[in-house]
């Protein structure tokens, strides 16, 4: 019979009743207790002993303040006692075993050794932390919102719901970790996220990940509070996971005929092959000749139940019409007829059997899942061949749609009735708003956050994951030291710099109604998986930009303080990789790239530039502004991008000047396609009308390395002249790239 009983069936007045009378009656038993065995936690009365404060958790609590009463020994071992009301059996066995086996390893009172705990014959003794769980235990009511005192005698907590306890046994834990001995400054802490939904998205279908590794990533993710899973199951390169309706999409759709990566390197399509003898569902195959893998639908149950006692749901999603190479390769009569253009990752939506196969798959997915949402991609589906198929032009003459956009929202929102049809609802990425957006979709913002600023004006619910801030597959420091990623630099800063609200409010301008707001769900970091080859990879990517992440979608808005965030970040990293995760090394940071920082001397600062290419004439001051680019590409004031065009740029000095050098910046990174020009010349003149050329020699680069660089292009000139030209692509003008500061010495 345990010392302590839970006491679920004990009203709220009664447990606490009984809970004071525990404390008052046997403080004493305790106490001595604790100051005998340093290991079970407590200090003397009046003795004044510093430790954590909660400004070390990550993320950071909404309100705490300091107390009177020293602080408090936590230690492994130590006891506690849950009073739990209105929650399930379930969710509280599942809470005990979390505790228990978690990094605090707390003990239930009077559960395995009553003797660990000294009490009097037939008493109760008290437990180091007690937490109450009950409905109307807080005002609060946002599912996960805590409260938690610790005194010197113990930790007290209080939560209207298991998930807030839980949250509260993270802050605890990690109160624990920051102070060698565990001691715990005694203070007062109310917590509660400021969004509701907090996710990541992990892109298996890339490259696969075990089960294993993935419930690996769901204990990190608890511990940062964060609460929603979105796992990409099928896309070009596999389709990761079996049912009973598609079983040869994982017999011949999850293998390749060697990494993904590879194909990128040596610029080959991927051949798909039958799963090879022997395969072990749920671990990734690479015997060098055939790579991939799928989760069985007991596995996905596995990973379902492993995350839901975290706390974390976990949201399924199948592409829906475009990033379909690995179906349609199993399913080559899924295609459109008489294809026209060389697509060859798009369904056509003028046929029923692709209707039929995606609801069947559809049914049985949320059979599986119990997530009330189902992403059904929706994103970067090339529409050519809609345009040509008899078949979806019969279909846009019968649902009287005006062209191939209204063709793709009526593909979404024939998807959503399956959806809705079992009472659940569809996210979509944000290209679902193309040709009008489908009832109760909501929205994923990527492509930056108009999409998802134009969805909640419509009254629409919105997961803001914009890739300028929270693509984690974006490369985290200097390039030349990092392993390749799929676009360029996306430092902690940035990801931490992210604020949701911003965008919304100023696109709203005086119309902003700040109850639209509650259309914004939450943020989610997307881990694509393009570039990652191995676990280790995995985890580089993406610890610690999650935590930035899982910051910004729990602590209050206008808390934000990034050196307090680095100072807990650089501190969280030692205690996760001690936990085994693979993180960048954020102490060793380059950070932005040294040589933009400051300006350099240069003839054409500020001189009059003119820029042409692919039919735009513009001025391009940044070209010519004396500092050289940052790391970063996408979106940056910093860099323009040269389309396969002929490019010509012209820089009036003002004066004639002596000139020794001309050149520029180009960038080059062959895993994203972006090359240096095919050609270039540098011209002079000095009266704008009669140029004199000099030719600038393109380097020979390495094919193997796919990395993004930075070189500067030009030639010595040693002349006089008041007008300059850069002239590049002239021959052959398939060349895609971008160009930085022009150099004149
Ligand atoms: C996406 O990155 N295509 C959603
Ligand atoms: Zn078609």
């Amino acid at each position: 019979m345990p010392i302590f009983a839970l006491e679920k069936c004990l009203s709220l007045r009664q447990s606490m009743k009984k809970l004071f009378s525990l404390i008052l009656g046997f403080a004493f038993c305790f106490l001595s207790y604790a100051a005998g065995e340093e290991s079970r936690g407590g200090n003397a009365p009046g003795e004044l002993r510093s430790g954590s404060t909660p400004d070390c958790i990550l993320p950071q609590v909404a309100q705490w303040t300091p107390a009177n009463g020293g602080s408090f020994v936590l230690s492994n071992g130590a006891v506690y006692r849950l009073q739990a009301k209105g929650v399930s059996d379930d969710q509280v066995k599942a809470f005990k075993a979390y505790i228990e086996s978690s990094s605090l390893a707390l003990r239930e009172a009077g559960k395995e050794a009553a003797s660990a705990v000294k009490t009097q014959a037939g008493k109760e003794a008290a437990s180091a932390v007690k937490i109450q769980v009950g409905p109307k235990l807080l005002k609060d009511t946002r599912e996960g919102a805590y409260k938690m005192t610790v005194d010197r005698k113990g930790v007290s907590i209080q939560a209207n719901g298991v998930a807030g306890a839980f949250y509260a046994v993270q802050s605890l834990m990690q109160l624990q970790a920051a102070d060698e001995e565990g001691r715990i400054a005694a203070c007062r802490i109310e917590d509660a996220p400021r969004y509701a939904y907090r996710g990541l998205m992990f892109d298996v279908s890339r490259h696969f990940h075990s089960k294993d590794f993935i419930l690996k990533q769901i204990d990190l993710m608890a511990q940062l509070k964060m609460n929603r899973l979105h796992l990409h199951l099928t896309d070009n390169e596999g389709w990761r996971i079996a049912l009973d309706c598609a079983p040869e999409m994982v017999k011949k759709g999850a293998f390749g005929d060697s990494w993904w990566f590879n194909h990128v390197l040596n610029g080959t399509p991927m051949t798909l092959v039958e799963e090879p003898e022997g395969y072990e569902p749920g671990t990734v195959y690479d015997d060098g000749k055939v790579y991939g893998g799928y989760y069985t639908k007991d596995q996905i149950r596995e990973i379902i139940a492993y995350a839901a006692d975290r706390h974390i749901e976990v949201i399924p999603e199948i592409e829906i019409p475009g990033h379909n190479i690995a179906l349609l390769r199993v399913h080559p009569e899924f295609f459109c007829e008489n294809r026209k253009y060389n697509i060859d990752n798009v369904v056509c939506p003028g046929r029923e059997e692709v209707f039929a196969f995606f609801e069947n798959v559809l049914k049985e997915v949320m059979e599986l899942f119990p997530s009330r949402y189902v992403h059904i991609g929706g994103d970067e589906a090339n529409k050519s061949n809609w345009g040509v198929c008899p078949l979806c032009q019969k279909r846009i003459a019968d649902e009287h749609l005006k062209d191939v956009y209204e063709l793709q929202s009526y593909c979404i929102r024939r998807v959503e009735k399956m959806v809705n049809a079992c009472g659940k609802q569809i996210i979509g990425w944000d290209e679902i708003l193309q040709g009008g957006l489908s009832d109760n979709a909501t929205v994923m913002s990527w492509r930056g956050t108009e999409g998802g600023v134009q969805a909640i004006r419509m009254n629409h619910d919105v997961i803001m994951t914009p890739s300028n801030y929270y693509y984690l597959d974006f490369g985290q420091d200097a390039p030349y030291k990092e392993p390749l990623a799929f676009n360029t630099y996306l430092p902690l800063e940035t990801v931490y710099s992210y604020e949701p609200e911003e965008d919304i409010i100023a696109a709203c301008g005086a119309d902003y109604d700040p109850s639209i707001m509650k259309h914004l769900l939450g943020l989610q970091g997307n881990l694509w998986g393009e570039c990652i080859v191995s676990d280790s990879h995995f985890e580089y990517m993406l610890y610690p930009r999650a935590f930035a992440i899982a910051e910004n979608a729990w602590s209050p808005k206008g808390s934000k303080n990034y050196p307090a965030f680095r100072e807990k970040t650089l501190a969280f990293i030692e205690r996760v990789r001690k936990q085994g995760y693979h993180t960048f090394d954020l102490a060793s940071e380059v950070g932005h790239r040294p040589a933009a920082a400051t300006p350099i001397v240069n003839l054409a600062l500020g001189a009059k530039t003119t820029w042409r290419n692919g039919g735009k004439e513009e001025t391009a001051d940044m070209l010519v502004d004396g500092y050289l680019g940052d790391w970063v590409l996408w979106k940056s004031p910093q860099w323009k991008e040269c389309v396969k065009r002929e490019l010509v740029l012209d820089i009036d000095l003002g004066e004639s000047k002596d000139l020794h050098y001309i050149g520029a910046e180009f960038v080059h990174f062959p895993a994203r396609r972006c090359q240096l020009p095919n050609d270039l010349q540098v011209l002079i003149s000095e009266d704008g009308i009669n140029y004199t050329p000099v030719p600038v020699v393109i380097p020979e680069l390495s094919k193997e390395d796919r990395h993004f660089s930075i070189l500067t292009l030009g030639a010595t000139v040693n002349a006089k002249a008041r007008y300059v030209r850069l002239e590049g692509n002239k021959e052959k003008k398939k060349t895609w790239g971008y160009i930085g500061e022009i150099i004149i010495n």
